[in-house]
């Protein structure tokens, strides 16, 4: 029987091109995201999409019970603001703490019992070299080092159940959200890297992929850097 995937923003950016190696690979993929207008895989036999915005938190619930059993969730939705600490509106915080934090707890609570029942289940989170290192955005930087830290607490009370959950800290990558970001510090992170370019969206999709699917069950509660020297450790 083929896996079932659930990707949030799994419709542009890094998502999409993890939905795409997901399908690829033989899986069926739910996506849930706001927006499908421009998403290249709506027509795909494999693939369901899932118009819902994942700040709405006390909706998950009863979202997920909508959903067939899930083999392997991709918390990969997230916003970034670049908005200045002491000018960063409340709702603009609450939003990224929803989106960015709790919609993945809530979403990782509702997919644990069938995992667990199964004694089998992957998680993958898309964290950021922001919760290792700090960022401007000091929101982003704590939701994601939220993130990176509840893969741990998460892969400690799953682990023994036979789940694996891993995060991966990407530095930027070329896609909408690089928009936010100055130019002088776009040109500063690539003065820092190795091979003086971003990321693409298909290289950490190919680590998250792989997190998803094949890595050694003994690879559990780590975040994998991908950063290309930006911190080296
Ligand atoms: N790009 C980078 O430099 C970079 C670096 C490190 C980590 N990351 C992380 O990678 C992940 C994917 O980002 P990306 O670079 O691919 O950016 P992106 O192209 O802007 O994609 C963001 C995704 O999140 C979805 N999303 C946003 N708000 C949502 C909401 N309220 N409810 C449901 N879905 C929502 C979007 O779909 P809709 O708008 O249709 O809802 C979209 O699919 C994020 O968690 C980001 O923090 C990115």
């Amino acid at each position: 029987m083929k896996k079932h995937a659930v990707i949030t923003g799994g419709n542009r950016g890094i998502g999409l091109e993890l939905s795409r190696m997901m399908v690829e690979s033989g899986c069926r993929v739910t996506v849930i995201a706001r927006n499908f207008s421009d998403f290249p895989l709506a027509d795909h036999k494999e693939i369901s999409c899932v118009e819902y915005d994942l700040t709405d938190i006390s909706g998950i619930k009863n979202l997920m019970s909508g959903i067939p059993h899930v083999d392997i969730l991709v918390n990969n939705a997230g916003v970034m603001y670049s908005l200045p600490y002491d000018q960063y509106p409340d709702d603009k915080k609450q939003s990224i703490m929803k989106l960015n934090l709790e919609a993945p707890v809530e979403l990782i609570k509702a997919v644990a019992p069938g995992m667990i029942k199964k004694g089998a289940g992957r998680i993958v989170n898309n964290a950021s070299i922001a919760g290792q290192i700090g960022h401007p955005d000091i929101w982003y930087g704590i939701t994601k080092a939220g993130l990176i830290n509840l893969t741990k607490s998460f892969a400690r009370l799953l682990g023994p159940k036979g789940i694996v959950i891993n995060a991966v800290a990407p530095g930027p990558v070329e896609t909408a959200m690089l928009s936010v970001i100055p130019e002088e510090r776009k040109k500063a992170i690539k003065k820092m890297v190795y091979t003086g370019r971003f990321a693409r969206a298909d290289e950490v999709a190919g680590a998250m992929f792989w997190l998803a699917t094949e890595s050694p069950e003994y690879i559990n509660g780590t975040c994998l850097d991908i950063n290309n020297g930006a911190f080296p450790r």
